[in-house]
């Protein structure tokens, strides 16, 4: 791999995104720049750290445009080791149609394989066809021969394409965060070979696992193109990418406790629990299962009993995407659920479930992972889940029950692996959790750190820059 000095001094790297690296936001009269949660600018931040660098996104802080200049632009992290983050405003038209409307409700719901819930309105795809627009020329306004543009996510499919057609050499690459559904449910979208083409502009393309590459090359194959499995190429008219897994790692340091951290976890033990506390930690989204999950919660204490009063869970969930119908739907379900089953089962002092409806920085997680003996996440469907990796980054024993359709599934073997579908699964995955012995928890979680920290958020941004680059090389061919 080519090291991260090494590749300071060759290239210039515009990144694009839909959300920023760090916003600013005012409170009590003070604007703050807050960093956003997630791995991706912990990841990019190193290879971003040179002023000539440039970061492009949508500004949603509610100070974010009293401090750029008149191009919309400002250094962040800081003046020393900054680089320029140039922020597009967008319109509350553009807001509705491009990010709520045709991102989170048409391709969300889609590319993860809920087609009934999927919109499909014409006036949703047009709005994000000219927001994507609007990225890829912010993009064309900087562009210099020899850069290399990064754009990350399904809400940016149409804009390595745009950028291509201006800039026929650009060095282009795409990584894509979310599953990428079977043909059967991808052919639903009317505006699926536009979608497509957009996203072959790249020369490179990640995705999480190997079979969602397998996913999206059925897809190109399905619409006219060609698919070279053996090699990982996809081929439409002149345009040729090559297609790979490179899972999204974590910046396992991050999560070494300190003792303060230990501290706090112990104190939530005992405010909470009882002698075993299990953890859920999701965005609230109708793709994380939270709903069944709470059903497999109730089918545990009704299957075992003798854990009542023994076992307490929490789930901590943050607030997204408030305004789409779905997601309201979603949160009154799931509070409706947890008041029936603590109202059912709660002892004197014993409460089932703690529930939590609020945003914690990562940080303020880690005392949660600590504190829980068990982590349970069972998406319905997940690109990656970051969150079980972290919560077995944070320990040295303790186990994971973890859903098999979530991406992280494919390095945590060591995990329980359920179907989130199936309450009995679950209810006996938590009964086994229980009864693990220390000395396989230890071995099951220093098997997982191993392949955590070989494979963390600075091995996949070093990983993907490779691969483009081999990918780049064989452009002409
Ligand atoms: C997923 C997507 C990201 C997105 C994040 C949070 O992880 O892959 O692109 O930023 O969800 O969603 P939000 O709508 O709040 O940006």
């Amino acid at each position: 791999m080519i090291s991260l000095t090494e590749r300071e001094s060759t290239s210039r790297f515009i990144v694009a995104s839909n959300s920023e690296p760090y916003q600013h936001v005012r409170s009590d009269g003070e604007i703050n720049q807050e960093k956003r949660a997630g791995g991706l600018t912990t990841g990019l931040d190193p290879i971003m750290k040179d002023s000539e660098n440039l970061w492009i996104a949508w500004g949603r802080g509610s100070a974010d445009f009293e401090v750029t200049d008149d191009e919309n632009k400002v250094t962040v992290p800081n003046e020393e080791i900054g680089y320029t983050l140039k922020r597009l405003e967008l319109s509350r038209k553009e807001i509705n149609g491009f990010y709520y409307g045709f991102s989170n409700s048409t391709l969300w719901p889609i590319c993860h394989s809920f087609p009934h819930k999927a919109n499909l309105e014409k006036d949703y795809w047009e709005i994000y066809k000219n927001v994507n627009r609007r990225f890829a020329n912010s993009v064309l306004e900087e562009y210099k021969p020899g850069d290399k543009v990064w754009v990350q996510d399904y809400q940016l499919a149409l804009v390595p394409r745009m950028i291509r057609e201006e800039e026929p050499d650009a060095e282009i690459a795409l990584f894509w965060h979310i599953p990428w559904p079977p043909w059967e449910t991808f052919g639903i979208i009317p505006w699926k070979q536009e979608i497509v083409e957009g996203i072959l502009g790249s020369d490179f393309i990640g995705f999480h696992t190997s079979w969602l590459v397998h996913n999206f090359l059925d897809t190109v194959y399905k619409l006219g193109g060609a698919a070279n499995r053996g090699e990982n190429i996809a081929r439409m008219g002149s345009e040729k990418a090559v297609v790979k897994a490179i899972p999204l790692g974590i910046d396992t340091d991050f999560f070494s406790r300190t003792e303060e951290q230990e501290k706090k976890a112990k104190q939530l033990k005992e405010d909470f629990c009882c002698s075993k506390l299990v953890l859920g930690v999701d965005r609230l989204d109708y793709t994380k299962g939270i709903d069944r999950r709470l059903e497999a919660i109730r089918t545990f204490f009704d299957e075992y009993p003798q854990y009542r009063g023994e076992v307490s869970f929490i789930e901590r969930i943050s607030p997204s995407r408030s305004k789409v119908q779905e997601y309201k739907d979603m949160r009154e379900k799931i509070e409706q659920l947890i008041s029936q089953i603590n109202g059912e089962l709660r002892g004197e002092t014993w409460v089932p479930i703690r529930y939590f409806y609020q945003h914690l920085p990562q940080k303020e997680l880690i005392p949660y992972y600590i504190a829980a003996d068990i982590g349970l996440l069972t998406p319905l469907i997940d690109g990656m889940n970051l969150v079980a990796k972290e919560y077995v980054a944070t320990r040295e024993k303790g186990m994971l029950i973890l859903s098999e359709f979530a991406g992280a599934a494919e390095t945590l073997t060591e995990s329980i692996q359920v179907n989130p579908y199936n309450p009995e699964a679950v209810a006996d995955a938590l009964h086994q959790a229980i009864n693990t012995p220390e000395e396989v928890q230890k071995e099951k979680f220093s098997k997982m750190r191993v392949k955590l920290n070989q494979m963390d958020i600075h091995w996949w941004r070093d990983r993907f820059l490779d691969e483009w680059e081999l990918s780049t090389h064989g452009r002409a061919s």
